[in-house]
């Protein structure tokens, strides 16, 4: 089965009919922004949780050894606080390829500050792609994300940017915070029994 998403998101919307488009970011492109953008604005979308049960066989880990990154999992009465980023259609171009490990771009409303609500786009790797991971115990995903490393990094430091960005914007994520916990709490002995 292909990883490879990027030539389906090129089918999805046809995002060209637009100047201007709000993308939402809840992991990596809240730390890592290789893109232009007009406005960026403090955003929350409801009806997703934040979880690291996507498998990352390109970025920060390889195909023997995935590393597990950040997806939207339907969680209701929740809401999943991020930015929400102006940009333009081609910025679309560069992130399906980015992204294009399991995550589809969907429609969704976003939650803009002062009771503001715009349409707009994010990226979701949901349970039937091919690199999708799913739960497992917290310190299980800790020691994985510990020992995996891939093109883009240590998965530990992708875990750690996240957390601290989130830390910065002052979004509370309970999932991310015990995670970044357990991870750093490691220690040899449970490290060498891998
Ligand atoms: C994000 O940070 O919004 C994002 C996470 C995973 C894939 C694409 C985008």
């Amino acid at each position: 089965m292909s990883f490879d998403t990027s030539n389906e998101n090129k089918t999805r919307q046809d995002l060209t009919q637009f100047d201007q488009i709000w993308l939402f970011a809840y992991g990596s492109l809240l730390y890592k922004v290789d893109f232009d953008y007009i406005e960026k604005r403090p955003a929350y979308i409801t009806g997703w949780a934040r979880k690291f049960w996507q498998g990352s066989h390109d970025h920060r880990g390889t195909h023997q050894a995935p590393g597990r990154v950040v997806t939207l999992v339907p969680q209701p009465n929740t809401q999943c606080h991020g930015i929400a980023y102006k940009v333009t259609p081609q910025v679309f171009e560069h992130l399906d390829i980015r992204e294009k490990n399991g995550y589809l771009r969907h429609q969704t409303t976003l939650h803009l500050n002062q009771g503001d609500t715009k349409q707009g786009i994010i990226y979701i790797a949901d349970k039937h792609n091919a690199a999708y991971l799913g739960p497992a115990p917290v310190d299980e995903m800790a020691k994985q994300i510990h020992r995996c490393h891939g093109p883009s990094g240590a998965n530990r430091d992708y875990l750690l940017a996240l957390n601290q960005s989130l830390n910065i914007l002052g979004i509370q994520d309970p999932n991310i915070q015990q995670l970044a916990a357990a991870v750093l709490g490691l220690n040899d002995k449970q490290l060498s029994d891998e």
